[in-house]
């Protein structure tokens, strides 16, 4: 109905509702509840609208013994519409109070959400703090391809890793990539464990209970899949790379000796990834070399990637440093885009191995083609099953052909446009992105504008099309 057409009564009342609702709410009439997802393609529950976190503040309590974690999370945010409410998403664990803006807030749960509704309605473009006193202790969660995530335990220690959605099985957060923050993590632990974490190490302090308070603070924005926490008798070693990103290692002491030599190299690598892909995004650099089995994977935790056990070789070193520039600087905006971040780590292998005078990613490119995979031991399964840019569920997001077959579509570009344009490409890429979000769409109408090539072939068979590509 016209406003103009109502009668004067209508109007009288609508207002009436209208202060009666305020009354209610006890704050403006403009708040309404976030969205509990970001209907994520393939985890719709994961993240949650109507904020954008700019800083996430973590002081977590581990206690290795009875893997008993008690941690207060204060999230500073800006409110992207009024809010009467808003959600959080987090798995487990006891919330103990929450507040908002300073004054306590109630909270209710359901599933993965934490549902918070302030005092008081939150402005739309206001920033506010929240705070959540939370504990207990984290469970790991199982990703529908069947892989373990979350928070772990190890024999003596733990390790949060949170691809695509197990961060919030140990902090509150806004747990989807498309919502970026920086973060200080402190850790306080027992004495004579390590606690480690993302980006640099401000400060490392005894507590007068006789524990170890690591402060750990990550300047550049990251997704919260790619915050990591690690507790363990991890032995440190500490460098800088020739143009002075400081590296800092934390390897368990039974994998020391295998991991030394795969780490070996990884100052260098920053180097050659810097030549080829930008500057490095980071201030910082390293690795967190797990027990043996903790884990089934590497994951590329932003500044410092984690291994289970020694990294198998350095391709894998330069694979999750690859990350670094792709997924970790230039994150996916949704999980459709896995390809964004595994196929360029991938290519980033095939780039390393050729510029040091091993097999060719023209030689790789064939060999697959034509159905030898033995160039690559990792490649497992059929790199051609499904497209990479629309993989079937979200068990197939980190399946083989999101990293071989995006790949081999890099390479088809390659192929397409010349090297000189195609590295151009690289860091045009990288840099027009630097510490956002990007997805497919953005891909491809980037790569087309900055070579000039008409590229429509390359995206129907190798990123869209459901056929095998043929040579
Ligand atoms: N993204 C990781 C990498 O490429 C691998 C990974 C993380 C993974 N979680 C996974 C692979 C779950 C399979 C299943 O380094
Ligand atoms: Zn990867």
């Amino acid at each position: 109905m016209e406003p103009r057409a109502r009668s004067r009564s209508a109007v009288t009342a609508a207002a009436a509702l209208l202060a009666l609702t305020a009354a209610c709410t006890g704050g403006t009439v403009q708040g309404r509840p976030g969205a509990s997802g970001l209907r994520d393609p393939y985890f719709p529950k994961a993240g949650n609208g109507g904020y954008q976190v700019e800083h996430y503040d973590l002081d977590l309590d581990y206690d290795p013994a009875d893997g008993q974690l008690d941690g207060t999370a204060v999230i500073t945010a800006r409110a992207e519409q009024g809010l009467s409410s808003f959600n959080l998403d987090l798995a487990g664990l006891r919330v103990e109070a929450v507040r908002v803006q300073g004054a306590a807030a109630r909270y209710n749960r359901t599933g993965n959400e934490l549902t918070v509704r302030p005092a008081e309605d939150l402005k739309k473009g206001e920033v506010f703090r929240t705070e959540i006193d939370y504990g207990g202790r984290p469970k790991s969660l199982a990703d529908p391809d069947g892989s373990e995530e979350g928070w772990i335990r190890t024999e003596d220690g733990a390790v949060g890793v949170g691809e695509p959605v197990g961060s919030m099985t140990w902090f509150p957060g806004n747990h989807h990539p498309s919502d970026k923050a920086t973060y200080d993590i402190t850790l306080t632990v027992p004495q004579g464990y390590e606690a480690v974490s993302n980006g640099e190490l401000r400060s490392r302090t005894a507590t007068d209970d006789g524990r170890t308070e690591f402060a750990w603070h990550s300047p550049e924005p990251m997704a919260s899949y790619l915050a990591t926490a690690a507790v363990g008798k991890f032995k440190v070693t500490t460098g800088r790379t020739a143009s002075g990103v400081a590296v800092y290692n934390a390897v368990e002491p039974a994998e020391a000796a295998a991991s030394a030599g795969p780490l070996a190299r990884l100052p260098e690598m920053v180097e050659w990834g810097s030549s080829r892909f930008g500057p490095y995004p980071f201030g910082t650099a390293g690795a967190v070399v797990l027990p043996e089995a903790t884990l089934a994977y590497a994951l590329e935790t932003q500044t410092k990637p984690v291994y289970s056990g020694a990294p198998g070789s350095e391709e894998l070193v330069l694979h999750e440093l690859a990350h670094q520039w792709f997924g970790n600087s230039v994150s996916p905006k949704s999980w459709k885009d896995m390809w964004l971040n595994e196929g360029f780590a991938t290519y980033a292998e095939w780039l390393w191995s050729e510029d040091h005078g091993g097999t060719t990613a023209q030689a790789r490119f064939e060999a697959f083609l034509a159905g030898d995979t033995e160039v690559d031991e990792e490649a497992g399964s059929d790199w051609a099953a499904f497209p990479p840019a629309a993989p079937p569920g979200p068990e197939d997001i980190s399946g083989a052909p999101v990293y071989y077959r995006g790949a081999m579509a890099l390479h088809r570009i390659r192929q397409v446009v010349g090297d000189e344009k195609f590295f151009d490409l690289l860091r045009g890429w990288a840099a027009d992105h630097r510490h956002g979000n990007a997805g497919t769409a953005d891909f491809t109408a980037y790569a087309q504008e900055r070579t000039g090539h008409d590229l429509k072939k390359v995206w129907d068979v190798w990123l869209y099309g459901k056929g095998r590509p043929r040579p």
